[in-house]
């Protein structure tokens, strides 16, 4: 079934302007082609040590000559980078996102700066991206099922689109997972099946459900659909941004999954010739879940204990670790670790100041520019992914944040009042 180190077209995609693509393993270096829904690299699945990174995730290569065709087209669009064409887009649209330009925040900083507001996807969060992408691939390969493990936002995404295409999506969770969290997923009419065990025990399970029933697995990372889908991010910013990438980018991280695919984007666009070199991009995480951070520094893949608040980002072993750290090395980016005290201010200095609400996650990464503010040179341009609203995660107020109080209805209150 997979042919090994041959280029060569997918029969399924048919259409003439599709890319041509094969399947690389970023550990072991082999390529391949399939007409097959592939996961992991079938050499190196599984061959990663106890405690360390999973291995053998695959990245879909496109034929250059083709991207390079690209690079002559007015009306670039971003179905053009993708392997198989998003089904009927406007089901369930995913994008343009807003491009914001915070000016209060820009001068405060001294910034040329822009939010890319992926926390406005229908869903309310950036995993949509993945998610559509993987409901095309199910639709192309004529099934109507798909099985994930989450506890959070892809779960949501995927409940989400698959309630527009009227798919079947089967979603496993650890029987402990925050409930506010899932509950968007039942109302979007998901099969959630809570598992007695771990994420990791979710996960397992969700894999041997699509191995016996059928169906497209969409677990993180290890789809490399998922990664491919998310790569839309940085293609549509390259077309907001008037055909050119920021010099610097900054990223929320917890699998890496996101990561990875804001760095496919831009390879893809650099081999087309439509970029001359890739943004730095910023790997932001909370230092209470920093398993990216320190691989990118020490060089050992190894799992951490994680616990930020900001849970959509902790990770303790990331889905697409190796990839994420390749991903900084080649784009000239590095890690930056900030305090769950830090997310919140960040979090509330978005919402004040630029009236931006987003959940703890994605403020990681508008609290990691502000301590890495001295390392952008004058004139660079910078964004800011901000991946999920804060509508998410209400919870995170509890205790923190109190209504003022009544006053009567008087107008003689008003001159006890400060403002
Ligand atoms: C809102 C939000 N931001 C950031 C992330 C981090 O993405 P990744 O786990 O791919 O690094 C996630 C992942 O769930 C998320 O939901």
């Amino acid at each position: 079934m997979i042919d090994r180190g041959r280029m060569a077209p997918v029969c399924f995609l048919s259409k003439e302007e599709d890319l041509h693509f094969e399947y690389h393993c970023h550990d072991c270096g082999c390529t391949f082609t399939s007409d097959e829904v592939v996961y992991l690299c079938p050499e190196c699945s599984g061959t990663e040590a106890k405690g360390e990174f999973r291995k053998g995730v695959l990245s879909v290569e496109y034929d250059r000559q083709e991207l390079r065709r690209l690079a002559q087209k007015d009306d670039l669009c971003i179905d053009d980078f993708l392997p198989f064409p998003i089904v009927t887009p406007q089901v369930f649209p995913t994008g343009p996102t807003p491009l914001v330009r915070p000016l209060a925040l820009s001068r405060e900083l001294g910034l040329d700066l822009t939010v890319k507001m992926d926390s406005q996807l229908l869903s309310g969060s950036f995993k949509d991206r993945a998610s559509i992408l993987v409901a095309s691939q199910a639709i192309h390969h004529g099934t109507s099922r798909i099985a994930l493990a989450s506890t959070g936002n892809a779960g949501a995404a995927m409940s989400a689109i698959g309630a527009a295409y009227g798919l079947d999506i089967v979603l496993f969770v650890p029987a402990s997972a925050p409930v506010n969290k899932l509950m968007q997923s039942v109302l979007y009419n998901a099969h959630v099946v809570p598992v007695r065990g771990s994420y990791d025990d979710a996960f397992a399970l969700s894999i041997a459900y699509t191995e016996r029933k059928g169906g497209i697995n969409r677990n993180t990372a290890y789809n490399p659909m998922t990664i491919e889908g998310k790569k839309a991010c940085s293609i549509e910013l390259f077309l907001q941004l008037g055909r050119r990438a920021p010099d610097v980018i900054y990223v929320p991280t917890g699998d890496g999954c996101i990561l990875g695919g804001i760095y496919k984007g831009f390879y893809d666009l650099l081999q087309a010739g439509l970029i001359e070199r890739l943004p730095r991009i910023i790997c932001c995480q909370s230092s209470r879940s920093d398993a990216i951070a320190s691989a990118f520094e020490s060089g050992q893949f190894r799992d951490v204990a994680a616990s930020t608040l900001a849970d959509s980002i902790s990770v303790s072993s990331p889905a697409n670790g190796r990839m994420a750290v390749r991903a900084l090395r080649e784009s000239g980016g590095y890690a930056v670790r900030v305090e769950d005290d830090e997310i919140l201010e960040a979090q509330r200095q978005l919402a004040a100041k630029a009236g931006l609400f987003v959940e703890p996650a994605s403020a990681a990464a508008w609290a990691a520019l502000l301590r890495d503010r001295k390392n952008i040179a004058a004139g660079e341009s910078v964004t800011v992914l901000l991946t999920g609203t804060g509508f998410k995660d209400m919870a995170v107020f509890n205790g923190r944040i109190s209504l003022p109080e009544a006053i009567s209805c008087d107008v003689k209150e008003l001159d006890k009042l400060d403002f």
